[in-house]
């Protein structure tokens, strides 16, 4: 258990706009800052970072929550996992109670694969440095290739003994289970029963996710025999699956976000070789051919991608299609390519640092642009085989979501391939027609749809959210998402929110002086009962609180540990409302900052909740009054049904006038 001293440290530490930060690109907005959601896909940003909430909000997808929340959701950690990943982050010491490594383990089963793979890493790392073996055979091995020390401690590099059971035997002693090693995939049991390490006399290039933690190992033989496969690699397990790795990511992600760009090359080799080229911001597929999570996982850091190819043209051309699909997510691909046959890594060692770098700054070609060449040359002067570059070329342009983008590339590719930009457009449309035709076919059935001019009403954010939505003065300026329930739900949500965003205001109105809203607010809702569940909870909190001396603060119950009044608490401190929307709206007022007309949107939001639950009293009477055989009893009914109408239609005078004030 982590003290709660700890925790209280751990958030008040912890700046959102950093520790998001580190996995998402953020942009300026306004007073928000914005990016592209980790939690769904999407190429216009919808997610935003209140730095002064502490919080985040996705619009697209509706995630939202504090620093902790942020960690637990991205990462699949725990709450207290979540925790001591942002004390690590801040060097912020963890106090709690003493746990071994061993009650860790058995506490939690995917948290000791990562226990068990660091263990490894650090296992081979020492062989590497201190072993007999590891020194002889697995450091010469990398020295001789040519890589620094530094390099080789900072990929934590090193070296897996050639026995069957050197890391088994060692991790036993260290008090590890077999099981664990089993399903990292570190060891092996045949059908006999008999259990083995993977990786023997091998070179080890541990691979981290990209928050740092160990997950997998590529082994690399040092024997030149033909039937020895070159590497060996972990398999999938529950803490590593490989499509949506990229090997590197986690040493180069400051650097990419840093020069906006990602160099994507092959293998772990190259990527060792390009960063001692003190390139640092580099990634591999590692073999693989790249997957779209993996694209996508560029994608968080920069929309900038340089693809380092060995020279070989059968894989340049093999590669082109998957190349597409970078496009497809809105990247900007650029290629360069290496003379006689080299790799980044043998080119670095050939040229050195210094050469590699400038060749790299100054080779690189727009991936179109490069492709046309590619094919026109292959085509030569077959005015068959040119037509079809026309067609496939335009294929690729048609993937690019950027219009201006597009017209670029029409232009110069229409220079290249010596077609008319009209003709190029004709093909163009052509193609994006019969693909809009598929994609409709496969929207069928979804809940949301991007709105068309003649369906506007779709989407509360047409145009994306807008860029305010954090502000703290933000207006009424939007119509909310949510289907309007014929409830009291939007109601009680509007108080709420009131409550949270202007609780501590202190105000003097008419027969009040110098009243915090909050205690107004409150005060007016001595006759009020709420409905909703977690509304009631706030309330009811709230209401405590005040009695006890103290005014809540909003951030109060945007952390609160009642996961679902936090949610709420959030909702409503980001998202535009809908109430006070649509009175204004209902009396052509615009008023952009609702803090303008303080008064009226506080009255109104009490007024609102307070006609709503009349208009519920007389729907009950009306109905009473029906069921209701005896003569007097309705004559009792039908005037308590006409005091409160009344009461109904005085609101709503009231409403009118507070509005029109
Ligand atoms: N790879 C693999 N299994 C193999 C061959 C390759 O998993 N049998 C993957 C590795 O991730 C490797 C990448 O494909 O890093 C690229 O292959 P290659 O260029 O052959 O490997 P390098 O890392 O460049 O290794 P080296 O230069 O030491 O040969
Ligand atoms: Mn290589």
């Amino acid at each position: 258990m982590i003290y709660q001293d700890t925790i209280n440290k751990i958030m008040d530490t912890s700046r959102i706009e950093e520790v998001v930060g580190d996995f998402v690109s953020l942009k300026k907005r306004g007073t928000s800052l914005i990016g592209n959601c980790p939690f769904h896909n999407e190429k216009t940003p919808s997610f935003h970072v209140s730095v002064t909430k502490g919080i985040y909000k996705c619009f697209g997808c509706g995630k939202g929550g504090d620093s902790v929340h942020f960690i637990m959701d991205h990462e699949k950690y725990s709450y207290p996992e979540a925790l001591k990943y942002l004390a690590q982050k801040y060097n912020i010491e963890v106090e709690e109670t003493e746990e071994s490594p061993q009650v860790i383990e058995a506490n939690n089963a995917r948290e000791s694969l990562y226990v068990v793979s660091l263990y490894a890493a650090n296992y081979f790392a020492n062989e590497l440095w201190t072993g007999e073996q590891g020194r002889a055979i697995g450091l010469s091995y990398f020295k001789e290739r040519g890589f620094r020390e530094d390099i080789i401690k900072k990929f934590e590099l090193g070296y897996s003994p050639d026995h069957w059971d050197a890391l088994i035997l060692s991790a036993a002693a260290a008090g590890h289970k077999e099981e664990y090693l089993e399903k990292t995939g570190l060891a092996i049991r045949n059908e006999k029963g008999k259990v083995y390490d993977r990786f023997r006399g091998r070179v080890m290039f541990p691979i981290h996710n990209f928050t740092g933690r160990v997950i997998g190992f590529g082994g690399r033989t040092l024997k030149t025999d033909k039937n020895v496969p070159k590497y060996v690699n972990s398999p999938e397990s529950d803490i590593y699956h490989k499509s949506n790795v990229l090997y590197g990511l986690f040493q180069a992600k400051k650097a990419i976000r840093d020069l906006d760009n990602c160099y994507l090359v092959e293998g772990y080799a190259d990527v060792l070789s390009v960063h001692q080229a003190n390139i640092e911001n580099v990634v591999a597929s590692s073999g693989t051919s790249l997957t779209i999570e993996q694209i996508r996982l560029i994608g968080r850091f920069t929309k900038n991608v340089t693809i380092l190819y060995d020279g070989d043209a059968a894989g340049i051309k093999a590669s082109l299609r998957g190349l597409d699909m970078i496009l497809e997510e809105g990247l900007n691909v650029k290629v360069v390519n290496f003379p006689d046959g080299h790799d980044p890594d043998s080119y670095m060692h050939k040229v050195g640092a210094g050469v590699f770098k400038t060749y790299i700054e100054n080779n690189r070609k727009d991936f179109i642009l490069y492709k046309a060449d590619i094919l026109l040359k292959e085509a030569g002067t077959d005015p068959i085989k040119r037509a079809g570059i026309i067609r496939d070329i335009v294929e690729s342009i048609a993937k690019i979501p950027d219009e201006i983008k597009v017209s670029v590339f029409v232009r110069e590719c229409s220079h290249l391939l010596q077609v008319s930009e009209h003709t190029l457009m004709t093909e163009l449309n052509k193609m994006r027609n019969a693909k809009f035709k598929k994609g409709n076919q496969s929207n069928q059935g979804q809940q949301y749809q991007r709105p068309s001019a003649n369906n506007q009403s779709f989407s509360a954010y047409p145009d994306g959210p807008p860029d305010n939505l954090f502000d703290d003065n933000a207006g009424p300026d939007l119509p909310e998402m949510e289907v309007v329930a014929d409830d009291d739900l939007l109601q009680e949500h509007e108080i709420i929110r009131l409550l949270l965003a202007f609780g501590h205001e202190l105000v003097s109105w008419d027969n009040i002086d110098n009243m915090y809203i909050g205690s107004f607010i409150m005060q007016n809702l001595s006759d009020v009962t709420f409905e909703n569940e977690i509304c009631k909870l706030i309330i009811q909190n709230y209401k405590e609180e005040i009695e006890n001396g103290h005014l809540p603060v909003a951030n109060q119950f945007i952390t609160n540990e009642n996961r679902k009044i936090a949610d709420l608490a959030i909702t409503l401190s980001t998202s535009p409302h809908s109430l006070s929307e649509n009175w204004y709206n209902k009396h052509q007022i615009y008023v952009r900052d609702e803090t303008v007309n303080l008064k009226a949107t506080i009255l109104g939001g009490l007024y609102h909740l307070k006609k709503k639950k009349v208009e519920r009293l007389l729907l009950g009477l009306l109905q009473e009054i029906k069921a209701e055989p005896d003569p007097v009893n309705q004559d009792i009914l039908m005037g308590k049904y006409a005091f409160m109408k009344n009461v109904e239609r005085e609101i709503s005078k009231f409403l009118g006038s507070v509005v029109i004030k």
